[in-house]
């Protein structure tokens, strides 16, 4: 359903991104592959080219630094014919409480949760305008995986991650409000607990995908398969929102 358009993942070197960067090449995307870990995206993009209709590159930039990705996105811009769909999956974080919380710890997570969000829109806006505009398919979009934590707080010790991702949230909701007219869709994915490296590496909570009941938790496929869902509505079909839990997941 996607043959022909131009897609960029931030994140897409492990987890959700790289789950969502193979199902939009799966729907005939092209798909420029951004993070920090140039390794991992050489390797995915290898994986997508190798399958027939391929097209996958990767532009290695952190996300917090302004002038790096919007150089990488003007770059996957020039060769993939322009930018349809945006995707703002770049992201990370820690709980835990505030008393004895590292203050640059803080810091890390609103650089690249917001402001890297900030970062990548503002670099994509003019390319998605332009697409919606002139492009065959009459509209673009711009997805960003906010979270859960996003829409209440789920604990306490979710503070600052909660913080980025109601401020994603309220920013999403204005470049709806304004890029409505032009034809770019602004929407968010709010997922529950998903087992990627965020949820698992370097941390005392690993979180179990087999628990007794069988149901376990959300794969980045599941989340992956929400995205590919909004960017695939007809025109005239503005998918805001969606929240993707595990079933059996209560907060
Ligand atoms: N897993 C969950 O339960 C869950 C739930 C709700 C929302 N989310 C959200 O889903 C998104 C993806 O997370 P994930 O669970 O898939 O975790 P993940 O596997 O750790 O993936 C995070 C991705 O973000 C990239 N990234 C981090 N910092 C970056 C930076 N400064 N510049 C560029 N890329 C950066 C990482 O790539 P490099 O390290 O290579 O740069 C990696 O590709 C995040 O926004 C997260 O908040 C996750």
């Amino acid at each position: 359903m996607l043959i022909g358009t131009s897609a960029v993942v931030t994140g897409a070197s492990s987890g959700i991104g790289a789950a969502v960067a193979q199902a939009l090449a799966a729907e005939g995307a092209g798909v420029a592959l951004l993070a920090r870990r140039r390794d991992r995206l050489t390797s995915l993009a290898d994986t997508i080219n190798a399958r027939a209709g391929g097209r996958a590159r990767p532009y290695e930039a952190d996300v917090a630094d302004a002038d790096a990705v919007r150089a990488a996105i003007d770059a996957a811009a020039a060769d993939g014919d322009g930018i349809d769909i945006m995707i703002n999956n770049a992201g990370g974080g820690t709980w835990g409480p505030a008393v004895t919380a590292d203050l640059a710890g803080w810091h890390d997570m609103v650089e690249v949760n917001l402001t890297g969000v900030l970062n990548a829109t503002h670099a994509a806006l003019p390319h998605l305008t332009h697409a919606a505009a002139h492009h065959d398919r009459g509209v673009a979009d711009l997805v960003t995986i906010s979270s859960i934590a996003g829409r209440k707080v789920p604990s306490p010790h979710s503070n600052v991650y909660s913080a980025t991702k109601h401020a994603v949230g309220a920013f999403t909701e204005a470049l709806r409000q304004e890029l409505a007219e032009h034809h770019v869709r602004a929407g968010l994915v709010e997922p529950g607990l998903v087992v990627t490296e965020l949820t698992t590496s370097g941390r005392d909570y690993v979180p179990d995908a087999t628990n007794p009941t069988g149901y376990g938790l959300l794969q980045p496929d599941d989340i992956a398969a929400a995205v590919v869902f909004m960017v695939t509505r007809p025109r005239h079909v503005a998918l805001n929102e969606m929240l993707v839990r595990p079933t059996e997941q209560t907060r």
